[in-house]
């Protein structure tokens, strides 16, 4: 078989048999689906079918397929300086550094530093770095339900177990802490009344050494630092209440307890701000980003800390490195993208894009009552989650047939064929999590609540 040529999706997916690996989430659908152009907010298959994606690569693409601004400054890039070892300076990377603390010094009131690296989980690695450094703890905080990537160290302060099973003994695993997903309140409170009970809970913990975090007689906790999603991505794109972070911030800062803000799947406005955690009004001490800064171009990830943190005396050097990291094609569009969302007005358009889908959403929810238990969204993250007809017990059957019957492509309106591309997480994988492109018209919206309504029929049937 000559490879040289472009193979049919059949002889594509036999060569994948045989010689890919099935370690990655390509075999999460049977067969894996095939894709072969993107535009805006389509992916199209070999048939030239349209495909409408309400998830954009979990939001590294947010700012929509094949975006000629980015683009082009790509492809400037490209004939400029394409290749240069991480270790010498060029203009972009310092460039986007000092946009990126510049933000957060006027956003926040803190003078801080950048370090760049070239995925998500990388700078999720280089954060624990930073933080066992400052502070010497090697035990941290994290959510139930948080996700912050797959390498061995990441893993260690992801919730889920299924990420750690079959890899040994995971000594700096993170305590996970209770994340207020309201909808499925652990205590069975609402949230008009409970007044963040689940948060007095974590404060608890401090109350005696015999609850395992703290030694109130030396005033030093066992724990580095708190790693958070201010929305959790894989965890289902739950919102947590107004003054949740304040609380929880407040039993850190008493504590000595860093704040990590993990902005790699909200960041960039996807919650409608910048910082998803502006939403909450905290001021954190390491935010990790990575994603939509090259809308899914060539990758970088990075972290900002605060001076204290990151100052050369204290992470001089070579205190963590990787080749590709601030490279000079990544920090190109990450630099245009800066100044696109410094440009615009990214905040009212998420919000209005935002809260015109999730009105339509609602009627959505009006015409499956039960089945869709609840409907939510902040900024343009917006969820959708399944149940039995109870409209609480979760229903992951019916999620996993409307994902698989959407990248199916043979949704009708009118004469024209579309596919859905979906996502599904949460603790019980039975919500949609939407992460659709910033350029969506509502044309497209409208587009998506009807597609998604012929799936739901199609597949409650
Ligand atoms: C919140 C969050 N943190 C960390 C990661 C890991 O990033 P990467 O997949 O680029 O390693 C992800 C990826 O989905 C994420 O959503």
């Amino acid at each position: 078989m000559d490879t040289s040529e472009t193979l049919k999706a059949a002889d594509l997916l036999a060569l994948e048999r045989q010689y890919c690996s099935y370690g990655d989430t390509v075999h999460y659908v049977d067969p894996p689906k095939v894709f072969v152009g993107c535009e805006g907010s389509y992916l199209y298959d070999d048939n030239g079918t349209p495909y409408l994606d309400l998830q954009m690569w979990y939001s590294a693409a947010s700012f929509g397929y094949k975006n000629q601004r980015l683009n082009n400054a790509l492809k400037r890039q490209l004939d400029g300086l394409p290749q240069l070892a991480c270790q010498y300076l060029h203009a972009e990377k310092v460039e986007v550094a000092a946009r990126i603390a510049r933000y957060c010094e006027e956003r926040f009131g803190v003078k801080g530093r950048v370090h760049f690296n070239v995925g998500g989980s990388q700078a999720i690695e280089d954060s624990l770095k930073i933080v066992r450094n400052a502070t010497g703890k090697n035990l941290m905080f994290a959510f139930m339900g948080g996700y912050h990537g797959r390498t061995l160290g990441a893993s260690a302060i992801t919730s889920s177990y299924r990420y750690r099973r079959r890899y040994g003994h995971f000594s700096d695993r993170g305590q996970f802490i209770f994340y207020p997903y309201c909808f499925r309140c652990i205590y069975g409170l609402k949230p008009e009344t409970c007044n963040l009970y689940c948060q007095d809970q974590f404060a608890r913990l401090f109350e005696s050494e015999y609850f395992g975090v703290w030694d109130a007689k030396a005033r030093e906790s066992e724990y580095g630092a708190f790693y958070i999603e201010a929305v959790q991505g894989t965890g289902g794109y739950v919102i947590p209440p107004r003054d949740y972070f304040k609380r929880l911030a407040e039993t850190c800062r008493k504590h000595g307890i860093l704040i990590v803000d993990d902005e790699i799947q909200m960041g960039f406005y996807r919650t409608g701000k910048f910082w998803a955690i502006e939403n909450w009004g905290i001021t954190p001490d390491i935010i990790v980003f990575g994603k939509a800064l090259t809308n899914g171009l060539n990758p970088l990830s990075g972290l900002w800390a605060r001076e204290e943190l990151l100052a050369p005396e204290l992470f001089p050097p070579g205190s963590t490195h990787s080749t590709f990291s601030s490279n000079t094609l990544g920090t190109a569009v990450a630099l245009e993208a800066l100044k696109m969302m410094e440009e615009e007005n990214y905040e009212a358009m998420v919000n209005e894009k935002g809260a015109y889908f999730l009105a339509g959403l609602r009627e959505l929810d009006q015409r499956h009552p039960g089945v869709i238990g609840q409907v939510d969204g902040i900024g343009l993250a917006l969820r959708i989650e399944v149940c039995k007809e109870d409209g609480f017990t979760p229903n992951r059957e019916l999620t996993d047939r409307i994902f698989a019957e959407g990248l199916k492509g043979d949704l009708q309106i009118g004469r024209q064929k579309y596919g859905l591309v979906l996502d599904v997480g949460g603790y019980y994988k039975n919500v949609f999590t939407l992460a659709p492109s910033f350029t969506i018209t509502r044309d497209e919206i409208d587009l998506a609540i009807e597609l998604l309504d012929q799936l739901f029929r199609r597949c409650e049937a």
